[in-house]
């Protein structure tokens, strides 16, 4: 089978890793791909936003399955594009993937579901959502309607701290279309978990439930990130909540979608926020989240390739549950300097070598790029080290073990991914 992944981060380089392992992949594109996915696909210099340019690729190189990793394209209709041609493809329709791209669309989607989420207001005028605001005792939340690159979301502790964030959003217009509507929620207080779930819109297959580490810093301190680090599974979703979320979120969610006339094939990720033992919504996203399909895939027992064509061809309900490998998953992003604001590019990245052939730790690339001499960097995230242990403390060894055998200059990494579930899990 001949497969194209549309993207070029760590998310794609662990889908290219775990399809090369597929008996059923004769050959591997990956648009545009990375250094490391270099390695298990050929690269095609293309972007997954030029939707014409990849569809007629695909057409062109008689490419059985299209894989969108990121949701710029899946917002850009790459997905309905292909389809039109007759290809393949693994992703949501634009319409369905509003799901991600518009949280307005979301809420009501949450509504119909009856999914717990918080209590919600949208305003596109600045007088009447600072007027709303202005009755709001701290701390509460604003976030633009649209895609914003993970800076759309204000957590507001002051008042001027609202003020501003309605200002930037609703008068300043820093986000352009994105923010010409917004909503203000209630703030949620708990853990958080990141749940993942194949669905072909009629049935779903859940992953493990991961964790993510957003913010730059130790201790969740610092701007919020694309991720620095994710593990899998969490020891605060037993069983018992998995099937809770399963019956509450994601089943109703993907019934409320179809009703509404927006079927949703591909992956559903529910970013749940645990509040006194009850699972909230705090966003939906349209695909593999990034870094937490790193540790996923690498902890996945199962070939993933028949689970993917069943989702494009809508017998999922025929798949059985996945297998996993024993153990536990951890995922340490290395990012450049400056990161998330303005990343260094172009440092020589030493101590790949000295990882490669372990079936217990795996370096996906983000951020790099191949030169005649080496690897160097090309992006904010660079590098994301996956080690699969028996347990918390045994994989989270491994992972930093791993990460201290690479250098470039100006990397960065958070010291304490995992710290949470070591803690709670004491083991
Ligand atoms: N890790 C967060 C995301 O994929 O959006």
């Amino acid at each position: 089978m001949k497969i194209l992944v549309v993207g070029g981060g760590g998310r794609e380089h662990a889908l290219c890793w775990k399809l090369s392992r597929s008996p059923a992949v004769t050959d591997l594109f990956c648009a545009p791909g990375n250094a490391g996915i270099a390695e298990f696909a050929t690269c095609v210099g293309l972007d997954g936003g030029d939707v014409e340019g990849v569809v007629r690729w695909a057409r062109l190189e008689h490419v059985d399955l299209i894989v969108v990793g990121p949701e710029g394209p899946l917002a850009l209709g790459l997905v309905d594009a292909c389809e039109r041609e007759g290809l393949a493809v693994f992703g949501p329709h634009q319409y369905a993937a509003q799901i991600e791209t518009s949280k307005i669309f979301a809420k009501k989607i949450m509504e119909r579901a009856h999914v717990p989420t918080a209590e919600y207001r949208r305003f596109t005028d600045y007088a009447e959502a600072h007027a709303y605001v202005g009755g709001l005792a701290p701390p509460y939340v604003i976030k633009a309607d649209g895609l914003c690159a993970g800076k759309g979301a204000y957590v507001i502790r002051t008042a001027d701290e609202g003020e501003q964030a309605l200002k930037e959003i609703l008068v300043d217009g820093i986000f352009g279309d994105a923010g010409k509507e917004l909503i203000v929620e209630r703030f949620l207080n708990g853990i958080e978990a990141s749940y993942l779930a194949f669905t072909d819109g009629k049935s779903i297959l859940p992953m493990l439930p991961s964790q993510d580490h957003k913010p730059l810093l130790d201790g969740d301190e610092g701007p919020n990130t694309g991720g620095m680090g994710a593990y899998t599974p969490v020891p605060f979703v037993d069983d018992t909540m998995d099937a809770r979320i399963n019956r509450s979120i994601m089943r109703p969610t993907i019934e409320a979608l179809a009703e509404a006339g927006a079927p949703y094939s591909g992956v559903l990720y529910g970013g749940i926020l645990f509040e006194d033992g009850a699972p909230y919504v705090l966003e939906f996203n349209a695909r593999f989240g990034d870094p937490e399909t790193q540790p996923i895939l690498f902890k996945m027992e199962s070939d993933i390739l028949p689970i993917i064509t069943a989702c494009v061809e809508g017998r999922l309900s025929e798949i059985e549950a996945i297998r996993w490998r024993k153990g536990v998953a951890v995922c340490v992003v290395i990012a450049s300097r400056g990161y998330p604001e303005k990343p260094e590019k172009g440092k020589l990245i030493h101590g790949l070598e000295d990882l490669r052939g372990r079936e217990d730790v795996m370096v996906f690339h983000a951020g790099t790029k191949a030169d005649t001499d080496g690897v160097y960097t090309s992006g904010g995230r660079v590098l994301g080290v996956t080690a699969l242990g028996e347990t918390y403390a045994d994989a989270i060894h491994k992972a930093y073990e791993a990460v201290s055998c690479i250098d470039f200059e100006g990397m960065y990494f958070r010291r304490d991914i995992g710290k949470k579930a070591l803690l709670l899990s004491n083991k």
